[in-house]
């Protein structure tokens, strides 16, 4: 049988990965991983099922264990549809201070390869490159400016009519920046052969633009 292609968007938050990545999809008709969703998904049943976020085993055995479903409008949990309570910010702090755990990535790996189907594949996160789909086809370092990413961040949440403070963000950013990087178990660094980006003061099309045509040659 033949093997799904994937193209691989890693970098740090809010570098434009996930924008870029659908976009990317729909113009070659493929199929998108988002893999933070997969960790915040699994951070917001560590919070429903109380489960102390340092327990590595128990933490761990929520993500084996994640009912979990993907729809064209959102996704579900147990049941319950989290598309916005997921992007909350606590919880992407709580699944960026569960990230690190072994056991946790090791349980979410098999969930994660399971999205390649054909035609092909677009998987944003830190490892896409690195660790789950190490022979991908095209692999993305997609990189801006903190203080870019920041603003970008901070537009985001006003225009949804989230209040937001920009040294908040910018401070929050460098943190989890931080614990991306300097974690042991799947860092956050380009993979080998990886297309480094600097998307700062590139717009969303020349972006996309730019990773179309590094995989049609
Ligand atoms: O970009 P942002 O931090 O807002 O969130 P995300 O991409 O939705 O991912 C949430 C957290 O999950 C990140 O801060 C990472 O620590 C972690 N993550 C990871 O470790 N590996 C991935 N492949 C994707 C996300
Ligand atoms: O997935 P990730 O956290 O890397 O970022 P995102 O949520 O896709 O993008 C963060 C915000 O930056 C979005 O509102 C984008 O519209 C915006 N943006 C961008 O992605 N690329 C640019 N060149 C300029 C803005």
């Amino acid at each position: 049988a033949q093997i799904a292609p994937v193209i691989t968007i890693d970098g740090p938050t809010a570098s434009g990965k996930g924008t870029v990545a659908s976009l990317i999809a729909q113009a070659l008709g493929w199929s998108t991983l988002d893999s933070g969703a997969i960790y915040r998904l699994t951070a917001l049943a560590v919070l429903n099922h109380q489960v102390p976020p340092d327990d590595a085993l128990a933490v761990a055995q929520i993500a084996e264990h994640l009912d979990v479903s993907f729809h064209v409008n959102g996704v579900t949990l147990e049941g319950q549809e989290v598309s916005s309570l997921i992007r909350q910010e606590h919880v992407g702090n709580l699944a960026s201070r569960l990230a690190p755990n072994p056991a946790l990535r090791a349980a979410l790996l098999a969930r994660q390869r399971a999205f390649r189907r054909l035609p092909g594949l677009v998987a944003d996160g830190r490892d896409m490159g690195t660790i789950v789909f190490p022979d991908a086809d095209l692999k993305i370092f997609l990189v801006a400016d903190v203080l870019a990413r920041a603003e970008r961040r901070y537009k985001q949440l006003i225009d949804k009519g989230i209040s937001a403070n920009l040294e908040d963000l910018l401070a929050d950013m460098r943190e989890r920046d931080r614990r991306d990087i300097d974690r042991s178990v799947a860092p956050l660094v380009a993979a080998q052969g990886a297309h480094t980006i600097d998307s700062s003061k590139l717009t969303i099309d020349q972006t996309v633009q730019t990773i179309l045509s590094l995989y049609r040659t």
